[in-house]
């Protein structure tokens, strides 16, 4: 239940992704007959593809000053009081964009997308962090790849209820974006019966008692109590040594500097990997490339790619993150390729429509399996308690700040090369796949200590600034 109710804020995420590919004519239609009544003139065909690209990459400017400003909350409030709290967001922002229409004000839609924004930038930090915090550690994957099924059902609703036939019309499309309302309503109501990270009120707080009763719902969940304690136990002594990393140190000791590392990069090969030009622009890709019902393909990719994170979820424990990922890595390069011969062939030969339809289908296959799931969850692997909070911030930073640039820039960038777009994405791809091949250690099965312990054994030689940050018992 608790890992069910923390992914509802997923769930928000991916709607808020999902949500603006397939109305986007209707909704141009409203922004242009608004200027109209404004200015008695209509908009030039390039001021709307600006204002349609801010109102979707707003959103990841949103997230990229929410997801930086995880640190502030998780350490004050907790892991679950922090879920709870930054509802408020997704409360303000589903009233100015449900009410956009009835203002008559696009400007409102767009706060209140910049808002969710901010929103959904938090929750891809909280999420993770809780779960992995009160995830048994042989299930850890799995329960971590639940945050991006909350995602991708997310983005699978939204493109359901996107449809003409639902929300997807110029009466009801204020209801489509005013939806938030309900998962927000649904978490506040359920987070409070949720127990707060045992971690957090052990190793942050010392509360050992509260911890308990947090341990207790984690046993009820077939964990084994006492070897869980006793992993906590020795993150706890590890945390008496090790003080609160704040980003700047991070990057300073030779202790982080290489899991930083590694954890931006693994976020970058997320995003670049084209994935949110499918997700946000397929509908426009699909028109280009001949299909005739564009929105029924992107509603195939919602339904693809939610079938693929099932596969993962079942997987990821037995093959690995790290095979998961590069598989994933390779099959999108070679499907980016595939798309691309097809975009390209399409006036010579009718058929390369379908190619063009599988082609998109097999790239989200293979991100599910493992570039979608894997570094959302694998950040919070990678560090202990101590610099956790603010390695995640980074990561989260990394990841919708790209995230930001593949939604801003994309339909230019396919203005100047058409149908050769996505082999930008493919040579990103192959750069990743080689990064992860080479450095990506597998953590797999093994506890955050253990993980922990294999980067400070790399790390050849401590400066005087990981002493520091050790403190003055490893100094001893
Ligand atoms: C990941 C990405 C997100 C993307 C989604 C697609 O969660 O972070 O940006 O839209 O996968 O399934």
């Amino acid at each position: 239940m608790a890992v069910g109710t923390a992914v509802i804020g997923s769930l928000q995420f991916g709607y808020n992704t999902g949500v603006i590919n397939a109305p986007q004519k209707i909704i141009e239609t409203f922004y242009n007959e608004t200027w109209h009544k404004r200015y008695s003139e209509y908009m030039l065909s390039t001021t709307l593809t600006t204002l349609w690209s801010v109102s979707v990459a707003i959103f990841s400017v949103g997230g990229i000053f929410g997801s930086f400003s995880v640190g502030l909350f998780v350490n004050r409030f907790g892991r679950r009081n922090s879920m709870l709290i930054v509802n408020v967001l997704a409360f303000i922002a589903a009233a100015l964009m449900g009410f956009s229409k009835l203002a008559e004000s696009w400007e409102m839609l767009i706060i209140g997308r910049f808002i969710v924004g901010l929103y959904s930038g938090l929750s891809t930090g909280f999420v993770p962090m809780y779960v992995g915090e009160i995830a048994p550690t042989s299930l850890r994957g799995a329960l971590g790849t639940l945050h991006q099924l909350g995602i991708v059902i997310g983005i699978l609703i939204a493109q359901i209820f996107g449809m003409k036939e639902i929300m997807g019309t110029p009466t009801m499309w204020p209801f489509l974006f005013g939806f938030t309302f309900i998962p927000a309503l649904l978490q506040c109501a359920l987070l409070p019966f949720c127990p707060e990270s045992p971690r957090y009120l052990l190793i942050n707080q010392n509360e050992e008692a509260k911890a308990k009763t947090g341990e207790f719902l984690i046993l009820k969940l077939r964990c084994f109590l006492g070897f869980l304690q006793s992993e906590m136990r020795e993150e706890s002594r590890q945390m008496m040594r090790e003080k609160k990393v704040t980003i700047p140190e991070l990057f300073r000791s030779s202790l982080y500097r290489q899991p930083i590392f590694i954890a931006i990069m693994l976020q970058l090969s997320q995003q670049l990997s084209g994935i949110n030009a499918v997700f946000y622009f397929s509908t426009g890709i699909f028109e280009k490339a001949g299909v005739s019902e564009p929105v029924y393909a992107t509603i195939g990719t919602g339904v693809v790619n939610t079938a693929f994170t099932v596969v993962s979820l079942f997987i990821v424990e037995r093959v690995g993150r790290r095979s998961l990922h590069l598989i994933g890595l390779m099959g999108m390069a070679v499907s980016s390729v595939l798309m691309t011969i097809a975009m390209a062939l399409l006036d010579q030969v009718k058929w390369m429509s379908y190619v063009s339809i599988i082609a998109i289908f097999s790239f989200v296959a293979f991100f599910e399996i493992g570039p979608g799931p894997i570094p959302w969850f694998i950040v919070a692997e990678l560090f202990s308690q101590g610099p956790r909070p603010s390695a995640i911030a980074v990561a989260g930073f990394s990841n919708w700040f790209a995230n930001f640039l593949v939604g801003m820039c994309f339909q230019y960038v396919e203005e100047l090369t058409g149908p050769y777009v996505f082999i930008i994405f493919t040579i990103f791809l192959l750069i990743f796949f080689v990064f992860t091949y080479f450095k990506v250690p597998e953590t797999k099965g093994r506890t955050f200590e253990e993980i922990s312990a294999s980067f400070r054994s790399g790390a050849e030689k401590y400066t005087q600034d990981d002493l520091n940050t050790l403190g003055a018992d490893a100094q001893l």
